[in-house]
């Protein structure tokens, strides 16, 4: 994995984990056959997935009932917003301002609310609570931003919403209120245990934790009244029909595994490389300016504004020297629009196309880190 020394855009994507392949090979040929179908060898693939299923639940510390398999983050997401949504068509929304797409734009649809961040790039608990009004039936914050990887509040904005559902029975107000986050980025550094989290419904996907894109998950807490976007034969409890995707789920399980019981060793590994990474942009880079708090961020994201700089430009020269980053998130790559993130964290317009992702993953030590500080410090004329 040589390759990956310079590779910095982990939070696109991760290559598969070798182990995961290898336990979702199987599944294409030997094992092909359809979950739903009463042959024996069908059952026991079945009873496969029930098991993966099983190791999910485990991670989420909940019940293997609770996890609904997606066709990946956006799904999943989706999901959730609408599900919720179209049951309570007269109640409304609030999301925050850094959500991906995969939120955002789904919430656009119902009536909804949006919460700013501080330039932290941390939700504002105090104007998050104001928002809340007796028609609120869902709350969509994410556990950790896809661009400057800050950590959000989750506990506390359960907590906050615990205080809302007592004052609701108090007064008659029937209406739920559910939290969801997406934990997307989360899911390699932090812990995913929904209840020690207090949400109602959770997202994460196998393509950022070093599995197969296309496959991720809905944690949906029993109760949690949802309806269905994908409909048909009934899989997956009825929330999201269609023959199950097997050897993706093989691997996701596979792959939560394999990134939830190391994570606290990896965690401190890349918490130090990023420390490392910090000290030689300082040296090297003494205009660049960092983005987001650095006291709540997961372990493997570095983001820099380079004032005066093209962050497009930068971009490309990088590439040519084999060094890989970002400008925005991968998944708005295409949009010409500068980041609504760096937007709402406060960079103006000129800022936000100034400004670089890193972020780290398995393959990323020093020597790679050294190599692209230098490569940047040479692009930028002095
Ligand atoms: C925070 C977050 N949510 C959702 C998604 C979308 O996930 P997927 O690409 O699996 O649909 C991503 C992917 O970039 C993400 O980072």
């Amino acid at each position: 994995m040589n390759k990956l020394k310079t590779y910095f855009d982990y939070a696109s994507a991760t290559p598969v984990d070798e182990r995961v392949l290898e336990v979702m090979t199987p599944y294409f040929s030997q094992y092909f056959y359809n979950p739903s179908s009463l042959s024996l060898p069908a059952k026991q693939v079945a009873k496969d997935v029930a098991d993966a299923r099983a190791r999910v639940a485990h991670w989420f510390g909940s019940r293997p009932t609770e996890v609904v398999f997606t066709a990946g983050g956006t799904e999943a997401d989706n999901l959730a917003i609408s599900g919720v949504m179209r049951q309570f068509p007269d109640s409304n929304l609030i999301v925050s301002a850094i959500e991906h797409e995969a939120v955002l734009r789904p919430a656009a649809q119902y009536d909804h609310r949006i919460v700013s961040v501080n330039k932290d790039g941390l939700v504002d608990l105090a104007k998050f609570e104001k928002l809340i009004d007796g028609k609120t039936v869902l709350i969509s914050i994410m556990y950790a931003n896809n661009e400057v990887g800050t950590i959000q509040p989750i506990r506390q904005i359960a907590k906050i919403l615990q205080k809302v559902r007592t004052e609701r029975s108090k007064s008659g107000n029937n209406l739920p209120i559910y939290l969801h986050t997406d934990a997307c980025q989360a899911a390699n550094y932090l812990d995913l245990h929904t209840s020690r989290l207090g949400v109602d419904m959770m997202t994460i996907n196998a393509g950022k934790i070093y599995g197969p894109k296309q496959c991720g998950a809905l944690y949906v807490k029993a109760g949690t009244r949802l309806q269905p976007q994908v409909l048909g034969g009934g899989q997956e409890k009825g929330l999201r029909s269609g023959t199950e995707s097997v050897a993706n789920i093989i691997g996701f399980a596979e792959a939560l595994d394999l990134v939830q019981s190391s994570r606290s060793d990896e965690t401190a590994r890349l918490y130090e490389l990023q420390s490392f990474f910090l000290s030689q942009i300082n040296q090297k880079l003494p205009n660049a300016l960092v983005n987001g708090t650095m006291k709540y961020r997961l372990p493997n994201n570095i983001h820099i504004t380079l004032p005066g700089q093209d962050n497009e430009r930068l971009l490309m020269e990088l590439d040519e020297q084999g060094i890989m980053c970002a400008a925005g998130s991968a998944c708005s790559a295409s949009s010409a629009e500068p980041s609504h993130v760096l937007r709402a964290i406060g960079l103006n317009e000129t800022g936000a196309r100034s400004s670089l992702r890193f972020t780290m993953g398995r393959y990323t030590g020093k020597e790679g880190i050294t190599l692209a500080v230098k490569a940047l410090s040479e692009i930028i004329p002095g």
